[in-house]
């Protein structure tokens, strides 16, 4: 799914590699004991279980594990956000029943948390204040606000019809705490 000519850029690229802090990857994890991390190097993988760029862990099935994704920034091209792609394909999967919980910018006006997000997530958790990553052993404070998005089929019980304003069964906001 990523184009070679991007793996280059990409693999030199920083922005990347926004780590998930260990104390809201922990929080999460006890609530949903993830087994599989598709984006990661061998150095960030939050699970045993994890797929580097190498692998290419857009292309690999992730169907029956509980999945944790914090995907790669940056582009795919000119049009397309590397998030979008993952976000599209954890839509897809939850499909079928698959439970995977993203923590993504919240970048509200983009297309794919109209398209995919808004109708189809479980639940929008909103985190309060800025997240503070960590990028080359350093922790830096977020530039943009993030949410942590859960695809989980069996919450997501109100379907609205075709055509009309889609609605979000949970909107929340919700707040991590260094060293809780
Ligand atoms: C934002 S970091 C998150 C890393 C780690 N999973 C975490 O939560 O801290 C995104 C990771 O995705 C990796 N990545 C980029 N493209 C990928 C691909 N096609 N397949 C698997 N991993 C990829 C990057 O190397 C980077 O480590």
């Amino acid at each position: 799914m990523v184009k070679k000519e991007h793996m280059k850029i990409l693999h030199s690229s920083k922005s990347m590699e926004w780590e998930t802090p260990d104390y809201i990857f922990n929080k999460l994890n006890k609530e949903f004991n993830f087994t599989l991390d598709p984006c990661a190097t061998k150095d960030n993988a939050k699970c045993d279980k994890y797929y580097t760029m190498e692998d290419d862990g857009l292309t690999k099935d992730w169907s029956g594990e509980i999945v944790f994704i914090n995907p790669p920034y940056g582009m795919y091209d000119c049009r397309t956000s590397l998030v979008e792609l993952w976000i599209k394909k954890a839509y897809e999967v939850s499909q079928d029943g698959t439970i995977i919980v993203c923590l993504i910018p919240a970048r509200t006006d983009t297309l794919y948390w109209h398209n995919y997000i808004f109708p189809y997530a479980a639940q929008i958790r909103f985190i309060k204040r800025r997240i503070k990553f960590r990028r080359d052993g350093v922790l830096d404070s977020a530039p943009f606000p993030s949410a942590v998005i859960v695809f989980n089929q069996e919450l997501w019980q109100y379907r609205v019809p075709e055509n009309s304003l889609h609605h979000i069964k949970q909107c929340v906001s919700t707040e991590f705490k260094l060293g809780v």
